[in-house]
């Protein structure tokens, strides 16, 4: 049945997916996104936003434009977030701001609604670190590395001096939010909207996104990922650079079909819980810059390893997606190379094309490519 179905953060890179997605399958659309300037240069509408979706530009902390944006909504997915979570750390008030009172004030408005569902965009960020298992096979929770083992090129986590072996990490994982201001933000969301949805009776789902990449994603902020960085690095003939040796496991899952796992969200039958958004593949940050510079010409030089580090940043995590298969009935394709290549050609199209030469997002390639 058809839906009305707003998005608050439409105009995103996420958003704007799910939008395309939702439109697909006959639901109307309305996007409530403040067109921040550091996603969107210029502030203005994006073109890759389909014309039907109906936009408001505003803020998610505006309480009256809220209410106007859920008339006559259905369901609510709430998106609408400052992301980064390296930022976070120098800019608390930017992040608690827009992903905790933003929150807050849907949720107030929301009870005056008629929505009968809101779906949340959370984030495997709220993990920490990925489940491990010792060397007896049992399951093993650990915390964040810390700087000193980083700093002697310690990558990976041991127990008691015994190796450990990462598996995919299931819902039921001990959250472990102390790695950023971000991870803590989107956590209390988690929470916030959980304990929302239970007092008032409307299902809530919050659904942790995995390392999501595609077309769309904003080149202009230092978030923008591991995988637009290799791209513009491959695009100029030059090798990626690996952070720490490149042995990372992440979950790199095409933003399209994160997309599907959200509009399946809308009629499944399961309420208040977190489900995992994930491809479930565990791919090596070497691997994805190898298979990267493949599609991008069939070359067969491979990535340089930096030695650099993060700190805060998690050795491995990637998606146990049985949840969002059983729930859901998701099932990730597992487009891999083909989402790698439009995200090459994304970014080549941004570079050349439509980016000023006095944009952050052409300084940070330039940066990219000089180094
Ligand atoms: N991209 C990922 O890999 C990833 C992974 C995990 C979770 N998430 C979550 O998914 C959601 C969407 O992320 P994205 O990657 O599409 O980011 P994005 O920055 O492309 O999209 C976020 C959108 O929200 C808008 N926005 C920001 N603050 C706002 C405010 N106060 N009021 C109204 N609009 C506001 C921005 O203008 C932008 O269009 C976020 O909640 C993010 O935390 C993303």
């Amino acid at each position: 049945m058809s839906k009305k179905v707003l998005i608050t953060g439409g105009a995103g890179f996420i958003g704007s997916h799910l939008a395309d997605e939702l439109l697909a399958h006959g639901h109307t659309v309305r996007a409530l996104d403040n067109l921040t300037p550091r996603v969107h240069l210029g502030g203005e509408r994006p073109s890759y936003l389909d014309p039907q979706v109906e936009l408001i530009v505003g803020d998610v902390r505006d309480g009256a434009l809220v209410e106007k944006a859920l008339e006559g909504m259905d369901v609510v997915f709430h998106l609408a977030a400052a992301v980064g979570a390296g930022e976070s750390v120098f800019e608390v008030d930017r992040c608690m701001s827009a992903n905790n009172v933003g929150t807050a004030v849907l949720m107030d408005r929301l009870v005056r609604s008629s929505v009968e569902r809101l779906i949340l965009g959370s984030s495997m960020c709220v993990y920490g670190e990925g489940l491990y298992r010792d060397s007896f096979g049992s399951p093993t929770e650990i915390p964040r590395r810390r700087p000193d083992q980083l700093r002697r090129g310690e990558w990976e986590p041991t127990s008691n001096g015994d190796r450990l072996t990462p598996v995919a990490t299931p819902e039921s994982k001990t959250p472990s939010i102390e790695g950023s201001v971000y991870a803590g933000s989107k956590y209390d969301q988690e929470r916030m909207s959980l304990r929302f949805g239970r007092a008032f009776g409307i299902p809530t789902l919050a659904l942790r996104f995995f390392n999501v990449f595609g077309t769309r994603q904003s080149l202009s902020c230092p978030y923008s990922g591991d995988l637009a960085r290799f791209a513009s690095r491959v695009l100029a003939g030059r090798r990626p650079l690996l952070p720490e040796d490149g042995g990372q496991l992440r979950d790199f899952v095409d933003a399209r079909e994160v997309a599907s796992a959200c509009r399946l969200a809308m009629t499944a039958d399961t309420r208040h819980a977190v489900i995992n958004v994930g491809s479930g593949r565990a791919t090596s940050m070497a691997e994805i810059a190898r298979r990267m510079a493949a599609v991008a010409g069939g070359s067969t030089f491979g990535a340089e390893v930096s030695g650099r580090y993060q700190i805060g940043d998690v050795r491995h995590c990637f998606a146990d997606v049985s949840r969002a298969e059983q729930a859901l009935g998701h099932r990730a394709e597992g487009r891999l190379d083909a989402g790698l290549l439009e995200l090459l050609d994304w970014v080549a199209r941004q570079t050349h094309t439509t980016v000023k030469k006095s944009s952050p997002s052409y300084v940070q390639l330039e940066l990219e490519l000089a180094s």
